[in-house]
């Protein structure tokens, strides 16, 4: 039924449980997994008015070599963090026959995951009920509820 599947994890404990989910679900068809990670910036960084906040009196047109240079170590770093963090998924739904594809992706989560759902043309996202917030008292975290609401695809959504 579901040959090609997305799993967006914030590499929290709730997001594994749908880990376990997957590997149970092998004999099901499922061939191929998308593992996305998302390096969380809000809508407000992407924009040149909190670089302006950040770095008052460098315009994002000209920035400082050394500012630049910074804000690429990070994002290197960030890239690397995640990379790891990514590899125990990797290798357990490997192990588990999947065929993985990894992407590490930067901006707002939960518009990257519905437009990486689009762009790879997924039969379907499997996700945490809760990420790493994980409060007591909400049904749903904001990224699994903004991906329900708006998924073209079946979401499958595992309880915390
Ligand atoms: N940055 C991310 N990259 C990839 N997947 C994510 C990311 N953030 C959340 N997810 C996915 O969405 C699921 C629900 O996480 P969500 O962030 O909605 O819950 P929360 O952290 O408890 O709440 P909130 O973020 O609203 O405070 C996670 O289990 C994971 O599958
Ligand atoms: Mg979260």
């Amino acid at each position: 039924m579901f040959k090609k599947i997305l799993y967006p994890t914030d590499l929290s404990e709730v997001s594994s449980k749908a880990l376990s989910c997957l590997v149970e679900m092998k004999g099901s068809g499922i061939k191929q997994v998308i593992l996305l990670h998302v390096i969380s910036q809000s809508e407000a960084e992407s924009t040149s008015e909190y670089h302006h906040h950040l770095f008052p009196g460098i315009h994002l047109e000209t920035p400082a070599k050394g500012v630049a240079e910074f804000l690429k170590e990070v994002q290197k770093a960030q890239e690397g963090e995640a990379r790891e963090g990514l590899a125990p998924f990797e290798s357990a739904l490997q192990d588990a026959g999947f065929e993985v594809k990894i992407r590490i992706e930067r901006g707002v989560a939960k518009l990257k995951i519905l437009q990486i759902e689009q762009d790879e043309h997924v039969d379907a996202v499997i996700l945490g009920s809760h990420g790493r917030s994980n409060l007591k008292e909400m049904l749903l975290g904001s990224v699994s509820e903004h991906v329900i609401r708006h998924s073209k695809k079946p979401v499958i959504v595992v309880k915390r």
